[in-house]
């Protein structure tokens, strides 16, 4: 349960622990209150440097006298706060609590209100939950109660709400593989038809075979598990046209298929549904806050496997809008996938579409493990992604869709071929693929291969999926 009060002074609150958000060196509000009842105490852990106040940085300050509760934690601003550094500051004071079960929680964040105190509350959400989902005794213990020191109770319900989106895609994410796979996914997306304005229509692979996606399901046909293609409508208003087809690649686990991975390569592909259950946070969090927009999310589910009845390499597909396509490596499945997901989106006539995808290796050596790769035919739809990415701090860098990488897309017996020539540039090639399969409408490719999910966890965060850009696309559903 998380709530705004307004009612109690930082000395006075009955609660476990508090948490100050400090930035810059003078106090100000809470910070100032709390630092008179500690007697000063405050300051001069911060002026000593005890107390570190850069961005993502938390001190816990135990058995604190002058005040009720019995735990302080200092969480870092930075100087200047972005809504990444009070993401990170909500986080991290989150996470450092819910090392212990705690009853009441209250964090105090002067001087930050809107979309900060937003991104701080969404952060505080997502920091105290973890990724142990099958152990026994979990490590992170989210407390009974959150509350929040503002008058702004909208910004608390709604970047509750954005929290709860993450967590949702965190979780999918996090599932093991053999508790995610295709129809298990699809059910827990199908669960979204609770909520109001939200629909849900799921093709089973009957479906698929009539609707002729034969590059999906030449990639599904190698396993146990049947595939599935979930659309998900969410109707805030009556404009007659979806303003944005928000589309992800679903693979519940890449093996790589005959084109096998190495076992290093094999360990964390559970996470390669992560497209997909950003599509799947994504809405529960629009729908949540009731945002007037018409939004649908489209998501391909396959598991790529090795069997007597897998794809091979030579295998000519034939995708759903006709183009036949050389399967040169069965590891480049993603946009096999997404091609058939791509074409139904194009179907339900979208004024704009963005796909996220952990498609490439490459674009983790391009750009890292913290920065999504964007591709796009169309700069303007582009630039409103990064600005949205800005506004809420997540990290998005464009690379290009130079013309001269669709030769490489050339086969000699098909339509298209599945991979470029080399593995240069491999993240554009996999984009440029993908351009193939959306026509002119306005279209921007997210390759989230590297922030998707991480090894071990961050200040803020535990380690394994991040949901990465459920809050971008978020602020710009509610901005459409
Ligand atoms: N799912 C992988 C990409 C990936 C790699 C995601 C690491 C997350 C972390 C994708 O299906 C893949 O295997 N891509 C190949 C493409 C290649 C065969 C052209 C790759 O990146 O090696
Ligand atoms: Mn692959
Ligand atoms: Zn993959």
């Amino acid at each position: 349960m998380i709530t705004a009060t307004t009612s109690e002074s930082i000395k006075d609150i009955q609660a476990d622990a508090v948490v100050i958000g400090i930035s810059g060196k003078t106090l100000t509000g809470a910070a100032a209150e709390l630092n008179e009842a500690t007697q000063g105490g405050l300051q001069s852990l911060i002026d000593s440097e005890k107390a570190k106040t850069g961005s993502g940085k938390v001190t816990s300050w135990l058995e604190p006298q002058g005040i009720q509760a019995s735990t302080i934690v200092i969480a870092g601003l930075g100087e200047q706060p972005t809504a990444g550094d009070c993401y990170k500051a909500g986080g991290a004071a989150a996470k450092a609590l819910a090392g212990t079960k705690l009853d009441t929680v209250a964090f105090y964040f002067p001087g930050i209100d809107g979309v900060l105190l937003e991104s701080a509350v969404a952060g505080s959400v997502v920091g105290c939950t973890g990724q142990e989902l099958h152990k026994e005794k979990p490590s992170l213990h989210p407390p009974n109660q959150i509350l929040w020191a503002t008058g702004d109770g909208a910004a608390v319900n709604a970047g509750t709400k954005i929290g709860d989106g993450v967590n949702l895609t965190r979780e999918l994410v996090n599932q093991p593989p053999n508790y995610i796979y295709p129809e298990s996914f699809a059910n827990r997306a199908a669960e979204l038809a609770e909520l109001e304005n939200v629909t849900v229509e799921i093709w089973d692979k009957e479906k698929l075979l009539a609707e002729n996606c034969g590059s999906l399901l030449g990639v599904a046909q190698g396993s146990d598990f049947d595939p599935r293609l979930v659309i998900l409508r969410y109707q805030g208003n009556n404009s007659e046209n979806p303003s944005m087809a928000i589309v992800g690649k679903g693979v519940t686990y890449d093996s790589g298929g005959l084109s096998l991975k190495p076992s290093d390569g094999q360990k964390t592909m559970k996470c390669d549904m992560a497209g997909a259950a950003t599509v799947v946070g994504t809405i529960k969090s629009i729908a949540e806050l009731g945002s007037p927009c018409h939004i649908i999310g489209l998501v391909g589910l396959v598991e790529n496997m090795i069997s007597g009845n897998s794809y091979r390499l030579g295998d000519v597909l034939t995708s759903r809008n006709g183009k036949t396509i050389e399967v040169l490596n069965t590891d480049a499945e993603g946009r096999l996938v997404l091609a058939d997901v791509l074409d139904v989106t194009l179907g339900l006539k979208p004024d704009r579409i963005v796909d996220l995808a952990t498609l490439t290796g490459a674009c983790c050596v391009a750009l890292g493990l913290d920065i999504a790769g964007l591709f796009t035919n169309n700069q303007s739809w582009c630039d409103q992604i990064i600005e949205s990415a800005a506004e809420v701090g997540e990290e998005v860098w464009q690379l290009p869709m130079t013309k001269h990488f669709s030769e490489q897309l050339k086969s000699k017996v098909a339509d298209l071929r599945n991979i470029g020539a080399g593995r240069w540039g491999g993240a554009i090639t996999a984009a440029k693929f993908l351009e193939e399969f959306v026509d002119s409408t306005p279209w921007t490719h997210i390759d989230i291969a590297g922030p998707a999910f991480a090894d071990s966890a961050k200040s803020y965060i535990d380690g394994g999926a991040s949901g990465t850009m459920v809050r971008t696309l978020v602020n710009i559903a509610r901005g459409l």
